[in-house]
């Protein structure tokens, strides 16, 4: 029997921008309970909402100070109450954002532990005495700004380790007292009913017990990505991480039917050790490679079959196209090729996470130099690695600021330009949409057990074209995508029977000849054989 996480899909909600209902600009928990609705006729299985918890906004929620609580601008506890309760009552399960690897630096354990060397928190972050030469203890640098990853502390004299920014103070999984207090959050939560959560950085969470220096990066240059020059040998992924993603599965495996899905950018023969020996890991560590291959078919075949071949037995596999950190999809692959990617993306074997607004085919918004939020942005100005292109609010309609918030209110971030066009309302009126697409292709993989179950096996394809197979029992479905913007033919294996076209991207089902099937340019073809 597979579980919901495995056969269902994962939507992701960026909370800030999903729908504002109190008219302060800023999405919140009462406007994501309005919307369950949407959620459930587009026909996902689980929400995923980024952080909600109070947070002085460092870095928009991912910097926690109290991991129990709600922030007043997402709305209350009896909020997220109503949430968890009217998401169940819509079938669909909810799943919160865990941020293990660092908390704010107002969080009541970071200023205790700040306080003094001899405080009994203390030891629950990452304090060092500095170097020899009174620098820095290491050459660990920060994701963000590229800097040293390590503050000097002016009080107590020593330096604390922050991965990314000075707000965000590292903690000390080794120190069991803080283990112990972060794993009674996810028994908060899972006692009211949560179904899980995706694990902020969960590779980083054990950094190198004998604090060795990072590597340099040889292909490092002049205008690239500053964090990126060493190699995070000794501050991500370290062997430890075994112990971080057992100890959080013992709490989950104390309930039922729990999901934890790890944030963990690795290639895949490093990224399914996170299931665990005897996978009694992480029951999905992320599979961001799709956003990190090029968008060709040959390369996405060679990437999919290296992670079915690299998966451990009995391993789930998981897809991933966008999220909150990354640009958006049909800005990526652009909107032509945006349903395609959607359809490959939904029909892969594994569980599919949803980007919100990329049902709409949603682009990366403009932000102007005076609307930038990122602090990221703010760091590295002008590198393309700010985020707020892709934490734009959703365009529910065409009225000014598209239903997100009152035509009155100025938005955290703009609206996209071609959100009178670009919204659910119009898309939901035009059988052609990308919207009503994406419904009928969730719709048919939840009632096709070959597409949210079946084997793999990639099928003889070239010239831009990817084709493979998904069996189930005696169920066989082919997806045949073109990913060019030229029309291209492929051609049927030889001995097919009869074949039916189940859903195209295209207007029309392409007629197949003999053994040959027309693909318009940038077509997706499922096929019943
Ligand atoms: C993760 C989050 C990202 C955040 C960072 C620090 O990568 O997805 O948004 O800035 O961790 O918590």
């Amino acid at each position: 029997m597979s579980s919901w996480w495995q056969t269902g899909i994962v939507y992701q909600i960026y909370p800030r921008s999903f729908q504002d209902s109190n008219g302060d600009g800023v999405g919140d928990l009462p406007g994501i309970t309005q919307r369950l609705d949407y959620l459930q006729n587009l026909g996902v299985d689980a929400v995923w909402i980024s952080p909600i918890y109070p947070s002085p906004m460092a870095d928009f929620g991912y910097d926690v100070s109290d991991y129990c609580g709600i922030h007043p601008l997402f709305g209350t506890m009896a909020d997220m109450d109503r949430l968890i309760q009217a998401a169940h009552d819509h079938n669909l399960r909810l799943i919160l954002d865990f941020v293990p690897n660092h908390t704010s630096n107002e969080h009541p354990w970071f200023l205790e532990s700040r306080s003094a060397r001899d405080n009994p928190k203390r030891d629950w972050y990452i304090w060092r005495d500095p170097a020899p030469d009174g620098g820095p203890p290491t050459n660990w640098l920060s994701r963000f700004d590229g800097q040293s990853a390590w503050e000097w502390d002016a009080q107590t004299e020593q330096y604390y380790l922050h991965s990314f920014l000075a707000e965000q103070p590292d903690v000390n999984w080794r120190n069991p007292d803080l283990r112990a207090a972060m794993l009674d959050v996810l028994r908060f939560w899972f006692d009211k009913g949560v179904d899980g959560f995706r694990i902020d950085v969960s590779y980083r969470a054990m950094k190198d017990a004998q604090f060795r220096d990072n590597p340099p990066n040889p292909n490092w240059r002049e205008g690239m990505d500053p964090a990126k020059r060493v190699i995070e040998t000794y501050t991500r992924n370290t062997p430890d991480i075994e112990h971080f993603n057992r100890w959080l599965r013992e709490v989950a495996d104390e309930y039922d039917d729990r999901v934890l899905i790890g944030e963990i950018n690795l290639p895949p023969h490093e990224l399914v050790k996170h299931y665990g020996r005897s996978l009694n890991g992480l029951h999905l560590p992320f599979n961001f490679n799709l956003i990190f291959t090029p968008w060709d078919a040959a390369a996405v075949r060679d990437l999919i079959e290296m992670y079915e071949a690299a998966l451990p037995h009995g391993a789930w596999p998981n897809w991933v196209l966008g999220n909150h950190d990354q640009h958006r999809i049909a800005s990526r692959v652009g909107t032509a090729q945006a349903r395609v990617a959607m359809l490959l993306l939904l029909t892969l074997r594994g569980t599919p996470t949803l980007y919100y607004g990329d049902e709409l085919g949603l682009l990366d918004g403009e932000i102007a130099p005076e609307q930038v939020q990122d602090p990221w942005e703010k760091m590295v100005p002008g590198l393309g690695l700010g985020r707020d292109p892709e934490r734009t609010p959703m365009p529910w309609t065409s009225a000014v600021n598209a239903g997100f918030c009152p035509p009155n209110i100025i938005p955290w971030l703009p609206l996209n330009a071609d959100s009178v066009i670009v919204n659910v309302a119009s898309q939901q009126d035009d059988p052609d949409s990308m919207l009503r697409f994406t419904q009928k292709l969730i719709q048919l993989r939840r009632e096709t057990a070959a597409l949210n179950q079946g084997r793999y096996h990639s099928l003889p394809a070239r010239d831009g074209v990817l084709a493979f197979a998904r069996q189930h029992g005696a169920q066989t479905i082919w997806v045949v995508l073109n990913m060019t913007g030229e029309a291209k033919s492929w051609t049927l294996p030889d001995d097919v029977g009869e074949t039916a076209v189940l859903l195209t991207t295209a207007s029309n089902p392409p007629i197949i000849t003999g053994n040959a099937l027309p693909l318009h340019p940038n077509e997706g073809v499922i096929l019943a054989v």
